[in-house]
């Protein structure tokens, strides 16, 4: 069970939730291939999408879950939003809450801003990606991915590789990967890596053969130069040459192995288009499990009895039978 009011970051999550929240995903993946693509789950309910960094496919992903869940949704960006006029991110958020939606989804540049939304609003509140901190939902939909491909998640060898430092993606697998038992290792410059992911429990490899080697999934992550303020390595030539995964790179890792991105991909930065395109390339699936992924984050938060929450308290009543939920209208 997910007993949680928000949905702000994979810390702290037992593998208990985390296996809930994966098998809801699944169960709900099975709308998306029918030919009308939509279940009453959510029908009368407001989902609010409050974006105040670029996004294509977690905020879309939100919004066709929302819609595939018969909610209504509405889409804010920075840009569009009085932000431009100096309120404050508490003052949004409290104005939109006034107007009574049943979940705020927030992608915000600073790390924590979620969570201080979720002490100044009384809905349910899930982290789009919050600065360099967590994003949730992209790690619950690569690890659906990976157990997916792989049938499980225990025992596997992940190595992420590239920008580490500066990934919210990065830190949110970390924590999930840690928790359903799989090997993590931090693939990239020192510059990138650093030592105290290790405290965390990642492996800390600079080189990218050796960090590769007898991998079961290849995760690659773009180079944040939006983030970066100062300089991590010489040039970006040099990066390529030494971290980009080639078909050459791929082969230090299984046979079998599955390789993941979470988008937005640099071809030719940090992965070679015949490896993206390539056979061992599941990307697309990733955004596939997008959708049900978030359909689930917002069942699961959304798709519970009103009484509790008027009375303050974070305790779902029973879900809707999930049978039920999905079930065509
Ligand atoms: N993976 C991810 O968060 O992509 P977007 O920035 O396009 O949402």
């Amino acid at each position: 069970m997910f007993e949680r009011r928000h949905l702000l970051g994979l810390e702290g999550l037992s593998a208990e939730e985390i296996t809930f929240l994966l098998d809801t995903s699944e169960s709900f993946r099975e709308v998306s291939e029918r030919e009308i693509k939509k279940v009453p789950t959510l029908r009368g309910r407001t989902i609010v999408n409050l974006f105040y960094e670029n996004s294509t496919r977690t905020r879309t992903s939100f919004e066709i879950a929302a819609k595939r869940l018969s909610a209504d949704t509405i889409n804010l960006s920075a840009s569009s939003s009085s932000a431009q006029k100096g309120e404050t991110l508490t003052d949004t958020a409290r104005n939109l809450a006034a107007m009574r939606p049943d979940a705020i989804i927030v992608r915000h540049p600073s790390s924590g801003a979620p969570h201080l939304l979720a002490r100044h609003v009384d809905c349910p509140i899930i982290n789009g990606g919050d600065g360099a901190h967590e994003h949730p939902t992209q790690a619950l939909l690569d690890l659906l991915t990976i157990r997916s491909h792989k049938g499980q998640i225990e025992g596997l060898t992940v190595a992420i590789v590239g920008d580490l430092l500066h990934s919210r993606v990065a830190r949110s697998n970390l924590f999930g990967l840690r928790t359903m038992g799989a090997r993590v290792r931090f693939v990239g410059p020192p510059t990138l890596v650093p030592p105290h992911f290790a405290e965390l429990g990642a492996e800390l490899v600079s080189d990218l053969h050796e960090g590769l080697r007898d991998a079961d999934v290849i995760m690659m992550l773009r180079i944040q130069r939006e983030r970066m303020n100062g300089r991590y390595f010489s040039s970006l030539d040099e990066y390529s040459r030494l971290y980009c995964l080639s078909v050459e790179a791929v082969g230090k890792a299984r046979k079998d192995v599955i390789i993941l991105h979470p988008g937005p991909m640099n071809r030719g930065v940090e992965i070679s288009s015949t490896v993206a395109d390539g056979p061992y390339s599941v990307i697309m699936d990733q955004v596939t499990n997008g959708v049900a992924v978030r359909m689930a984050a917002l069942y699961v938060l959304v798709g519970r009895r009103r009484g509790t929450e008027a009375a303050g308290e974070d305790v779902p009543a029973e879900p809707v039978p999930l049978r039920r939920a999905v079930a065509a209208e």
